[in-house]
């Protein structure tokens, strides 16, 4: 068959529509499968930081946000950070006396923004259209979210990877941050 050059009106936009298709497909599929799922953390010794008294996250998904210096390169900065208390264990969070914590990064690995504690999951159905029977983090950005049950496991929208643990450590009824995971994604590798 012989193209001629009135084709090229209907080829290329059809070559166009059939590129972006594809990449949206492919881009779909990605996000949703190809999330990286979480093990036990590598940590990085950092400072001593008090996060809260332990009779303050006295039931379960009781949470406090709070900050915590790390060093990325030569710079120092403060991150943030949330503290909760789980209903079960997760890996790389701390047990004590029957009670399960977990701390988190606050810095979506997707593009960095800041993600909320959502305890709240209906109104985290509406606002994030994400639907689960348990408080999450969601980022306000591009709507992602972490399974604080799956320690911080990306599970909707664009992030891939789990929001990096920190260390909790506890000491006459406190609860102190010691360290954080590495790579402390998205300040380190992205
Ligand atoms: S920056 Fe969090 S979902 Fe995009």
């Amino acid at each position: 068959m012989k193209l001629e050059r009135r084709d090229l009106i209907w080829i290329i936009p059809s070559a166009i529509a059939a590129g972006f298709f594809g990449w949206l497909g492919w881009r779909t599929v990605y996000i949703q499968f190809f999330k990286s799922g979480v093990s036990e953390p590598v940590w990085k010794d950092g400072p001593r930081v008090h996060v809260a008294e332990a009779s303050e996250l006295r039931r379960p998904w009781a949470f406090k946000y709070f900050e915590y210096p790390v060093r990325i390169g030569s710079a120092e900065r403060r991150l943030r950070a949330v503290a909760f208390r789980l209903p079960q264990p997760a890996v790389g969070g701390l047990e004590l006396e029957g009670a399960y914590f977990l701390a988190l990064s606050r810095i979506c690995t997707h593009q960095g923004c800041t993600v909320n504690f959502v305890d709240n999951p209906e109104l985290g159905a509406i606002a994030y259209n994400f639907r689960t029977d348990h408080p999450f983090l969601g980022c306000p950005c591009h709507f992602g979210a972490f399974e604080p049950l799956q320690a911080g496991r990306a599970v909707y929208g664009p992030p891939r990877f789990p929001l990096p643990r920190l260390r909790l450590e506890a000491e006459d009824g406190a609860i102190y941050a010691t360290g954080h995971e590495t790579p402390l994604r998205p300040l380190e590798q992205g």
